[in-house]
């Protein structure tokens, strides 16, 4: 089964994306998660992966034969991107180890490998270069016990291909034109329901209704200023068979910690008071 989350930057997806981690991982034969923003460590600390940091010297030495070896020694695996570009991760190191974990899918009838995509507009671009295995992941693999779960915070730049093959989505809010008419291409529901921004909208089917009212996804968030941070946000999960809920992480259950940074704050100058 392959799926992808897809929301503006900041929204949650990686949090998100760490809670499906932790539940559908233990399922799998081979686990591997391709970190590029290396905020996984907590499923690490909970015991659920190794860690395993991937830079240059990893990336021009590990081809798909050294990646599936260290797939079957380390079944469960979370590999860290260190001091690469996007090029490389995609070309020497996503392509390998995708392939690899296709690989060992393929190797006995009933093995299965979960294979987790974070920006995976770098991986699978909508223009330039996309490997053939990456495509084959999303196109070919179904059949072949392998899954994959790719988030992506620009659906705009992220392969069409890819997207249009994709068993489920899970959507959360969106700011950009460009990722608002993509998300209107694939959404069988009015897609205004991903803008936040939005005040009105036209009424949504009953399980995206929030209390029988027809409102935008909303973020929560605690703290003012700099001490401002998401504990939560909204998605509309949807799928092959029809299936379409909206959907609260505040009401997820996560062990492991998420170790997503939320960035330095830019606060605007004060004003002055008078008299001062
Ligand atoms: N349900 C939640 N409970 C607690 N914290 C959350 C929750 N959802 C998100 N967060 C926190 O909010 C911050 C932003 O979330 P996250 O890193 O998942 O965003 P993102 O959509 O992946 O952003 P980007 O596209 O920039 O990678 C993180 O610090 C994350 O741990
Ligand atoms: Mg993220």
């Amino acid at each position: 089964m392959h799926g992808a989350f897809a929301a503006k930057s900041g929204w949650g997806k990686s949090w998100h994306l760490q809670a499906w981690m932790e539940r559908n991982a233990p399922r799998y034969d081979y686990f591997v998660c391709l970190d590029y923003a290396d905020e996984y460590r907590g499923l690490v600390k909970s015991g659920l992966a190794v860690h395993y940091i991937v830079g240059p010297r990893e990336a021009a030495a590990f081809g798909v034969e050294e990646w599936t070896t260290i797939l079957r020694q380390n079944p469960r695996l979370i590999l860290a991107r260190h001091e690469l570009g996007p090029e490389t991760w995609r070309e020497e190191v996503a392509a390998p180890v995708i392939q690899a974990a296709r690989r060992l899918a393929q190797s006995s009838g009933s093995a299965s490998s979960l294979t987790v995509i974070d920006e995976a507009h770098w991986v699978a671009p909508q223009s330039g270069a996309l490997p053939d295995v990456v495509k084959g992941m999303a196109t070919t693999g179904r059949g072949e016990g392998s899954s994959s779960l790719w988030a992506t915070q620009r659906p705009a730049e992220f392969n069409e291909t890819m997207l249009g093959n994709m068993m489920f989505q899970i959507l959360g809010g969106f700011t950009s034109s460009a990722d608002m008419d993509k998300v209107r291409r694939i959404a069988e529901y009015p897609a205004d329901v991903h803008n936040p921004q939005k005040t009105t909208l036209p009424a949504l089917p009953s399980d995206l209704q929030v209390d029988g009212e027809s409102i935008p996804l909303r973020r929560f968030t605690e703290g003012e200023g700099e001490d401002e941070h998401t504990i939560g946000s909204e998605w509309v999960y949807s799928d092959d068979s029809g299936d379409l809920r909206r959907i609260d992480t505040r009401n997820i259950q996560m062990d492991a910690t998420h170790y997503g940074a939320e960035g330095m704050k830019l606060l605007p100058p004060e004003e002055r008071t008078e008299g001062a």
